[in-house]
């Protein structure tokens, strides 16, 4: 693909004003961008965007803010929904569920269903929705940092609509549950207490943890997702049956925390917690409020994801297991999520990138995206999900650690190899690191909607300078 006309191609109106001026319809940014456009009208219900029409056909909460962030220079409007409407799912206790259930899909559809999370019922001293049904569980706090860009992407209209002094409270409270009722190890760290919190579902990491674990008999529950999807991409039946146990437990305890058998403190977890402070503190400053103290929380934290999950040595952040107060001796590319933050040291910085474009993630070298596991792990697989392959959020997540850390160069080839793979494998949700090959489900809307988040933004675009530009070194 030629670089230069892709970057110079989009139409104006629809584009920030950065990112292009001339438009000529034939230029292949703009067939990319019209792709990509078309797989979020697909995926969109009215209210949200489904991940994807037959895997996930409900609402996911990470996806809904990476959507967000690319659907906001489609139509500002629909982005401000697709939060607000994740956001009216939030429970009392503050925790914003991993999933809010479309009524109008029949049961079978998924796997766990509504009336297998009885969020009504079971979520009730924790404050669940009474009517609208949803998950127990959550996933990362991508939200405030996805409002902030909404925000930013058309300012007028989100002052007209009240849209921050809406979600403000919201994320607020958000982030209150996670400090608090998740600081399970003691320490200041948010822990995820279901491999499917920290949204790498059956990442390496946590086989250790999870080995504890006595699985749900295979005989209680029907997975869902092998209709609509090839059994050797997906995690296998010993993973689901675990998964079901923790959840089970979980739900049986009426979703209250700090009692379960697991509980893990994962780098890319917190730091998108913290990425996301930062944004919650811009936020702050928009509403005319102070947003120093909590700049100066997300820089505190910082230092103790430093503290308590860096490794020198190794030249990565690994995961702690709370449970056992150990650390989980795995590689996985959440080890190298913390280079979107702006508090890191130059030296950490430096380091993560070597390892990013080291033997171990290949980035530039072997690989074309980052994959999501050690390429020399022992249980490295470059089509299982998140034991290898590489995925589209994790890779824009560090095309943008990058950029901020003034890597420019790397960042561009970066965004363009996501530009290629994401239009050749058909917005596949995830694809072999090595050839770009797609694996699971193809037309999946937070690939799409990153996509055009990229070709929204200008090559060597410095984040450095734009943020400090904003006031300050901040992200
Ligand atoms: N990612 C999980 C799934 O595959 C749960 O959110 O369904």
């Amino acid at each position: 693909m030629d670089r230069t006309t892709q970057l110079t191609a989009l139409r104006p109106g629809t584009s920030t004003p950065r990112a292009v001026d001339v438009y000529d319809p034939a230029a292949p940014a703009n067939a990319l961008h019209r792709r990509a456009a078309a797989v979020l009208a697909d995926n969109w219900t009215g209210l949200s965007t489904v991940p994807s029409r037959k895997l996930y056909p409900h609402q996911w909460s990470w996806d809904s803010a990476f959507i967000a962030i690319g659907l906001r220079h489609l139509s500002p409007l629909r982005a401000q929904t697709e939060l607000e409407t994740l956001l009216g799912a939030q429970w009392g206790d503050g925790r914003i569920p991993h999933i809010v259930f479309n009524p109008a899909v029949p049961l079978d559809a998924y796997f766990p269903s509504p009336d297998f999370w009885r969020s009504s019922t079971a979520g009730r001293a924790a404050g669940a929705p009474r009517t609208t049904q949803t998950s127990g569980i959550v996933q990362p706090p991508v939200h405030a940092l996805a409002a902030w860009l909404v925000h930013e992407s058309d300012p007028g209209l989100s002052r007209a609509r009240g849209f921050l002094p809406r979600v403000y409270p919201r994320l607020a409270a958000w982030h209150r549950y996670l400090l608090h009722r998740r600081d399970l190890g003691g320490a200041g760290l948010a822990s995820v207490v279901h491999p499917w919190e920290q949204g790498m579902d059956n990442s390496p990491t946590w086989d250790a943890p999870l080995a504890r674990i006595t699985p749900a008999p295979a005989r209680s529950f029907r997975r869902a997702d092998l209709d609509h999807g090839a059994a050797e991409d997906r995690p296998t039946d010993l993973d689901y049956g675990r998964y079901v146990r923790l959840a089970t437990d979980y739900r049986d305890r009426g979703y209250a925390d700090g009692e379960g058998d697991f509980a893990v403190e994962d780098p890319a977890f917190n730091a998108l917690l913290i990425a996301s402070e930062h944004a919650l503190a811009r936020i702050a400053e928009e509403l005319g409020a102070l947003g120093a103290a909590r700049h100066a929380r997300a820089e505190r934290l910082t230092a103790t994801l430093v503290e308590r999950l860096w490794d020198p040595a190794e030249g990565m952040f690994f995961c702690r297991d709370v449970t056992t107060d150990a650390v989980v001796p795995e590689r996985s590319v959440s080890g190298l999520l913390p280079l979107l933050l702006p508090g890191l040291s130059r030296d950490i910085a430096t380091t993560l990138v070597r390892t990013l474009h080291g033997l171990r993630f290949g980035l530039g070298d072997t690989t074309r995206l980052a994959p999501s596991y050690d390429l020399t792990g022992e249980a490295f697989d470059p089509h299982r999900y998140w034991r290898g392959p590489a995925w589209f959020n994790t890779n824009w997540l560090l095309e943008r650690g990058l950029r901020l850390h003034g890597e420019l160069g790397r960042a561009d080839a970066l965004r363009a190899e996501l530009l290629d793979t994401a239009g050749a494998s058909g917005f596949a949700e995830y694809v072999d690191p090595y050839t770009g090959e797609a694996c699971g489900a193809l037309g999946f809307s937070w690939t799409a909607a990153l996509t055009l988040d990229l070709l929204h933004q200008q090559q060597g675009e410095d984040l450095h300078v734009r943020l400090s530009d904003q006031g300050g070194d901040r992200a």
